[in-house]
């Protein structure tokens, strides 16, 4: 398993864009590698379709984007070609091909090492799949964020952007993100600031009046 703050590891593995070595492959980009349970599935497809649609919005926040399932990449690259076309579905994408590669792991290896076993499912010769796994890497190599999906519910990659824009936003500044927030709104001043800290980094923050009379929601815009 990979904890938030360790190095990712820096594996090798086959692509539909050929070999891969995963820190060379990134070259201190942020990255998002997200895995599927397996090819020519109905949810997966509609996923890929949609971080291809929102591949030019990853590309914006400098984050490159690479896929994992287990099968071939025989298989992958004839499974593209379906996304391909569901990308259609309901928006004018015109891409003629996916934009980020996907990762081949036959044997599981990578599926074990990043602890992404899905223990329920399982293909037709018996074998685990991968869940669906969202890991979010910075152009430190360390792991800033993960989620564990389970193979029948589809992610929303919308919120995926979202959460970049927060990581991306609090790597530089001493502010976290509140529930729902979305890019340009309001942010609260992370606590570990104190009181004078505060003022000299965010002068114009509000406290926000509780009944316990403590001054820890520190509300501010940013320019
Ligand atoms: C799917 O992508 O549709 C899927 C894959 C494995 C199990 C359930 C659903």
């Amino acid at each position: 398993m990979v904890n938030l703050g360790d190095v990712f590891p820096d594996f090798e593995a086959e692509s539909t864009q050929g070999k891969l070595k995963f820190h060379a492959w990134m070259g201190g980009s942020w990255s998002i590698l997200f895995s599927h349970p397996a090819d020519f599935t109905p949810v997966c497809t509609t996923e890929l379709a949609d971080v291809q649609r929102l591949s030019e919005e990853f590309k914006k926040r400098g984050v490159k984007l690479v896929a994992l399932s287990c099968d071939d990449t025989k298989s992958h690259c004839d499974w593209s070609k379906d996304v391909i076309a569901y990308c259609k579905k309901g928006s004018s994408c015109q891409d003629k091909e996916l934009s980020f590669p996907i990762i081949s792991d036959p044997k599981r290896e990578l599926a074990v090492q990043l602890g992404m076993v899905d223990p329920d499912e399982k293909d037709a010769a018996g074998l685990p799949l991968t869940c669906r796994a969202v890991f979010i890497i910075g152009p430190d190599n360390k792991l800033k964020l993960s989620m564990l999906y389970p193979a029948t519910t589809g992610r929303n990659f919308a919120e995926i952007l979202r959460v970049v824009d927060s990581l991306q936003l609090t790597a530089t500044k001493k502010v976290a993100t509140p529930a729902n927030w979305q890019a340009g709104g309001e942010v609260m001043v992370v606590p570990s600031l104190s009181k004078e800290e505060a003022l000299a980094q965010f002068p114009n923050h509000e406290v926000f009046d509780v009944p316990s009379k403590k001054s820890y929601i520190r509300l501010t815009t940013l320019d």
